[in-house]
């Protein structure tokens, strides 16, 4: 059993998703396993090398990790032969360019998403990637966690019988600045820096709905900027971006999605994203951690009756479905993925085709909104 190493340039660890759940929860949780086991018993581990703007903020982070690399030389780092992957969690504005760069170094890529800011502009790194033939990918983190895990072994063991429609409610207050400090960065309220929640979020509904559901024939959405103000450092700003997003998609079969997405709403869920799936058989409710079932037969007898209290426990009449296996982060397991098609040439689903796909989905959102009407997404795809 051999053990090396793979160097991994990593930009944008600065940032909230960069630190948190690239550098902390993945990469460093790798090296703290010893490493990704391939399917020939060797071990790759990953040695991070951090990559930024600021020199200080790098090098008290990479003090923090251990970590013995950080530049801020970009383009140095994608000259090193010794470099085997570029990663980019950027903000979204600024990945086209340095992924470009990074093809064009010889480099795999792996990146947050979205790839760009557009379709044609994603397909353009997609076909240059292909055209390379470098190793690429890009995060699909939800299909990783448990609960959607748990909503695929429903799905794969037939239990819904004919899936009929999926409502998925996704959002939380984000504060806007003057009272609270607000919890998310102020380019996502922004539509001249990359910001917006239907680029943000409409990438993740596709590959969860492509990914779960089947293909997606139409869109119909509406944007809306509820918070028209919002404060950065105690200094008031405009916000450009959609802070809320109201989908209806239909998909090739005929199954219905509404898709609530909103940075304006208060919680009364039991997660920040939940589904609920409608099937002949049966119906489920799965958000990020923990899914419940109900069957046919176990579906309650409602009558409408307003006039008298509610009889029914409805929550009660739920199962939960019960997690396989140890739950892992997503991103870490997504990255262990990764990094067995790069050393191993294992198969990798989620390339830039699927980030592709993605933005294919916003950008027929944007032209719903824009034109107020149903969208298909053959009228955005080349
Ligand atoms: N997979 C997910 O669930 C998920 C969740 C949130 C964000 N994201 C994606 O991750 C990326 C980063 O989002 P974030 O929330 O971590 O953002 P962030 O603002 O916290 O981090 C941005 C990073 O980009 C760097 N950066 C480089 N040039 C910059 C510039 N000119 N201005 C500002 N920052 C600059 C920052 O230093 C920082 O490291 C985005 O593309 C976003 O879409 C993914």
């Amino acid at each position: 059993m051999a053990e090396r190493s793979i160097r991994i340039a990593m930009n944008g660890v600065t940032g909230r998703m960069g630190r948190n759940q690239h550098l902390e929860r993945s990469i460093m949780a790798i090296r703290r396993q010893g490493g990704v086991e391939l399917p020939n018993g060797d071990r790759v581990v990953p040695e991070p090398v951090l990559v930024g703007r600021n020199p200080e903020k790098l090098e008290a982070l990479a003090a923090e990790f251990g970590v013995d690399e950080w530049t801020t030389d970009l383009d140095g780092v994608l000259a090193d032969p010794d470099i085997d992957v570029y990663f980019d969690a950027q903000l979204t504005s600024l990945r086209a360019a340095a992924v470009r760069a990074a093809i064009d170094a010889g480099k795999a890529v792996y990146c947050e998403k979205p790839l760009a800011e557009d379709s044609a502009t994603a397909r353009d790194l997609a076909r240059r990637a292909q055209e390379a033939a470098i190793a690429h990918g890009i995060v699909q983190d939800k299909l990783f966690l448990p609960g959607l895990l748990s909503l695929r072994r429903l799905i794969d063991s037939g239990f819904f019988g004919r899936i009929l429609a999926v409502k998925g409610d996704f959002g939380y207050w984000v504060f806007e600045g003057d009272v609270e400090s607000p919890q998310r960065p102020a380019w996502n309220y922004k539509r001249e820096e990359g910001g917006g929640i239907i680029l943000d979020m409409f990438p993740h509904w596709q590959y969860v709905i492509e990914g779960l559901f089947g293909r997606i024939r139409s869109v119909v959405a509406l944007g809306k900027t509820h918070i028209p103000t919002r404060w950065d450092g105690g200094e008031p700003y405009e916000a450009t971006a959609d802070d809320a997003a109201y989908a209806i998609m239909e998909l090739e079969d005929g199954t219905v999605v509404q898709m609530n997405s909103s940075w304006a709403t208060r919680v009364y869920r039991d997660e920040l994203l939940v589904f609920q799936v409608d099937g002949t058989h049966g119906s489920a409710v799965a958000g990020l951690r923990g899914c419940r079932q109900q069957h046919r037969s176990a579906t309650p007898r409602p009558v409408w009756n307003p006039d008298i209290p509610n009889p029914i426990d409805f929550r009660a009449g739920w199962l939960e479905v019960p997690q396989v296996g140890e739950a892992k982060n997503a991103f870490q397991l997504q990255w262990e993925e990764f990094i067995r098609h790069v050393t191993a040439g294992t198969p990798f689903a989620w390339d830039f085709s699927a980030g592709v796909r993605g933005l294919e989905l916003v950008d027929a959102a944007w032209r719903s909104w824009q034109e107020r009407r149903w969208v298909d997404l053959s009228e955005v795809s080349a």
